[in-house]
């Protein structure tokens, strides 16, 4: 089907600019509102009742509700809080995937080129402090977002689903917070590129869209980077504080393949179209927040100078674009590659990240995730 009667929306309408990579136009995007305690966003939709209560009316949500009642961890309980945790040997054991002095980027004639030893570690506990505080953003996102879905969803099934994905976050907004307070040294405000997608996924009026872009997009690439992180880090509390959320995400993933698979059917060329530049912006506000601008600032770098470095180290790359190893395909079992001309797959080709197209969907892949019976038992230290 062409879209020849209809205006096409430019990058210049859906992202602010006419460049992906115009880097400048990133970077001049930053929080200004830090020292707020509250944000307050319009949320523009009906709350939707169903007198339809046949539980089971739509079978794989009726399993997913069902499995997710049985999985429930305790963030106080059942991980090992007594975990000693010791900053900057972390920081030192996972010092690969930044420009420090063994990444082999020329950073002569920057202000990093003075940095000793200490500069570096410092770095690398900003960072982490930095990463872990967008996670737990990211999870209150997720737990609004969901709060959200619950009465907007006509689905009584679906209802229940997000009902279980409520508490799922409030735990994961609740370890990270508690994470971050009690094993590290600092957090960050919500990084502004961030902030401007969930604002966005929350002030659209259509419910699917809170699911386009929490379930799919934020949460696909959730479940990407904690994999990451969670394979990398030689920190236990952590591993295994992950590994459970982990679990909870993958759930989270299916819910909204699901979920769509069926709604997506039903919507014409124009309707998917909308749904794609969605797609599309939401995966470009995500690598940009990527560029940890705020950590540079705070080390006295202007990131201008920092971030193109940055961008330049192979482990940056590769891990930049696997942050999209699972919406990519997630996209494409919805349909919304291929929709519409195709225009998705244009943008995601244009973002170097379309090689993941095959790789497994998540429609199913929550079973995989599942922790093993016993598992949480036999893991947790029983100390609070
Ligand atoms: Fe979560
Ligand atoms: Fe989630």
């Amino acid at each position: 089907m062409t879209l020849t009667n209809e205006p096409l929306n430019s990058n210049r309408d859906i992202i602010g600019r006419d460049d992906i990579n115009d880097l400048e136009a990133i970077l001049a995007i930053s929080n200004t509102d830090i020292h707020a305690s509250i944000s307050a966003v319009k949320d523009n939709a009906d709350a939707i009742f169903t007198w339809d209560y046949e539980k089971g009316s739509r079978p794989k949500l009726n399993r997913l509700y069902e499995k997710a009642k049985t999985a429930m961890w305790n963030g106080e309980t059942d991980l090992p809080w007594d975990t000693v945790v010791d900053q900057e040997a972390v920081v030192m054991a996972n010092a690969g995937g930044n420009i420090g002095p063994e990444s082999g980027i020329d950073i002569s004639g920057t202000p990093m080129a003075k940095w000793s030893e200490k500069e570096w570690i410092q770095f690398g506990v900003e960072s982490q402090n930095w990463t872990l505080s967008q996670f737990m953003h990211g999870e209150q996102g997720a737990l609004v977002c969901t709060a959200k879905i619950v009465e907007t969803v006509p689905w009584i099934d679906a209802k229940y689903y997000a009902s279980t994905q409520v508490m799922d976050e409030a735990r994961h907004v609740e370890v990270f917070a508690k994470y971050l307070d009690t094993k590290l040294t600092g957090h960050y405000p919500v990084n502004a590129h961030l902030k401007m997608l969930l604002d966005d996924i929350i002030g659209d009026s259509r419910w699917d869209m809170t699911y386009l872009g929490m379930q799919i997009m934020v949460e696909g690439l959730a479940l990407a980077a904690f994999g990451f992180i969670h394979q990398m880090t030689t920190e236990p509390l952590l591993k295994q504080l992950l590994r459970y959320v982990m679990s909870d995400e993958a759930r989270h993933v299916a819910f909204g393949v699901l979920s769509l698979q069926e709604y997506y059917k039903e919507l014409d060329s124009k309707e998917l179209r909308e749904r794609q530049e969605f797609a599309f912006e939401a995966a470009v506000r995500m690598r940009d927040r990527f560029l940890q601008q705020e950590v540079w600032d705070r080390m006295g770098i202007a990131p201008k100078v920092a971030v193109p470095l940055v961008l330049q180290a192979p482990e940056r790359q590769v891990f930049q674009s696997m942050l999209f190893s699972k919406i990519v395909p997630n996209c494409k079992k919805l349909g919304l590659l291929d929709a519409a001309d195709g225009w998705l797959r244009t943008k995601f080709q244009e973002l170097g990240v379309i090689q993941f197209e095959d790789w497994a969907d998540t429609g199913e892949e929550y079973e995989m995730f599942a922790l093993a019976e016993g598992e949480v038992a036999a893991s947790g230290s029983k100390t609070a």
